[in-house]
């Protein structure tokens, strides 16, 4: 079929196989690019493995220090003329990639939050890999089963305590806007976004894989959290999001507890803002990432998620002196280049003067609108998107 992006708000509901693949490849060849990380994981299990973050922790454990992983995440195949998502396409060709370079991988496609799936990849580890020495959690969710009540929570992206009104942009129409965002009305809007956003599923993923014996001696494991600049505080750091971060960040010390008798160890990298299929969804965010791009390249600091984590491991994580700083509140900063104060001064001029007319120029909407369609397999110069491509493809490791 000639698969094109069709486009809903802010989600494309279409995914392009060979899109995906460029992409996929893309991120190797970069983390590849950088050489190997010395004394890297060996045995990596990735919640959250099939786009964004989680998919660049997988990229860059497998092809930066030839670990084995074990990727868990939601994805749909190709069904009745429908393509597949762009996740389910990117996990087939990072496995075809894994596999062309002997590397072990594979995948379980389920929901992650549930105790079946947990119980699964256990298996799949004591069966294949013995144990795991990483445990990347990466997921992000719009609702979570909670496993033990069966109580179904769906998060909100709401301010807290007063109504937030600011910029916006429709990035497709390429049109700034105010918004005004209502608060919440109960708390259970928060305690709803702290069960699907905050710690307790990555607590009770350590729990079980530790009960069943497959965590290995001097385990690491890691979430990924954001802070971001004032402006958006209203709507993210101190919003409801915000407070499932809050709640992530808490469950470090509680995580570490569980891990002391394997020497093992957890912490929150708190990353940049790039364009995810989760981040543009967003209200006031996507304004902000494209006056950001903007001023990262031309100072020339920009990341997107490979550079971001293949700079998490081999600086941080494993970094080869063995010091890791930390920020005040013990987290990992590869935000670093983000809240660089020049960088912050320059965005919120930006912010100030940014109109419809003036967004081309002042901003990299561009680079976002391009990134937006690259998650999904779109606008790579390599692909010819006239050209007929077949749509059913499978994940190696899944039926
Ligand atoms: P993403 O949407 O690209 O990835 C989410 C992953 O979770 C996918 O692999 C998806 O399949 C999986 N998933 C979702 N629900 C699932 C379920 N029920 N069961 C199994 N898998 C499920 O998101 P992302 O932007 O990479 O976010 C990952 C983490 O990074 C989140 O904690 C997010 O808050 C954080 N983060 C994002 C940004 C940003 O700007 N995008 C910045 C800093 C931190
Ligand atoms: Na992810």
């Amino acid at each position: 079929m000639i698969i094109q992006p069709r486009v809903r708000g802010f989600i494309c509901l279409t995914s392009h196989p060979e899109g995906t693949a460029q992409n996929v490849k893309n991120q190797i060849e970069y983390v590849k690019s950088k050489g190997k990380i010395a004394n890297g994981p060996k045995k990596v299990l990735v919640i959250g493995a099939s786009t964004g973050f989680g998919l660049a922790s997988r990229i860059t454990a497998a092809f930066g220090s030839d670990a084995a992983t074990i990727g868990v995440f939601f994805e749909k195949p190709a069904a009745e003329g429908k393509p597949g998502t762009a996740g389910w396409y990117n996990t087939a060709a990072f496995e075809k990639e894994a596999q062309s370079a002997g590397l072990y991988a594979k995948s379980i496609n389920g929901d992650a939050f549930s105790d079946d799936i947990k119980k699964q990849a256990i298996e799949l580890i004591k069966k294949d890999l013995g144990q795991v020495d990483l445990v990347v959690y990466s997921l992000a969710s719009p609702r979570r089963t909670h496993p033990k009540t069966g109580v179904a929570h769906a998060s909100v992206l709401k301010p807290i305590a007063n109504p937030f009104t600011n910029k916006t942009v429709d990035f497709h129409a390429g049109v700034v806007s105010d918004i005004s965002i209502q608060p919440v009305e109960n708390e259970e809007d928060v305690a709803n976004t702290i069960a699907v956003m905050g710690g307790e599923d990555w607590k009770f993923w350590i729990e079980d894989l530790k009960a069943a014996g497959v965590l290995a001696d001097g385990v690491k494991t890691v979430a990924y959290s954001y802070i971001g600049p004032e402006l958006t505080y209203p709507i993210y750091r101190n919003g409801t999001i915000g407070k499932a971060k809050d709640d992530l960040e808490n469950t470090v010390p509680v995580i570490n507890d569980l891990l002391k008798d394997l020497n093992g160890i957890s912490y929150v990298s708190v990353n940049k803002a790039l364009v995810t299929q989760s981040s543009s969804a967003i209200p006031v965010v996507p304004l902000y990432i494209s006056l950001l791009y903007k001023v990262m390249k031309a100072k020339g600091i920009h990341e997107g998620t490979i550079e971001q984590m293949q700079r998490l491991f081999a600086d941080r994580l494993y970094s080869t002196d063995g010091k890791l700083t930390l920020d005040e509140k013990g987290r990992i900063r590869v935000d670093d280049w983000e809240m660089r104060a020049d960088v912050q001064e320059e965005v919120a001029k930006l912010w100030d003067e940014a109109t419809t007319e003036n967004l081309e120029e002042i901003s990299d909407i561009k680079g976002y609108r391009d990134e937006f369609f690259n998650l999904f397999g779109f606008n790579f110069p390599e692909v010819n998107y006239e050209a007929d491509t077949n749509e059913v493809i499978t994940v190696p490791s899944i039926e």
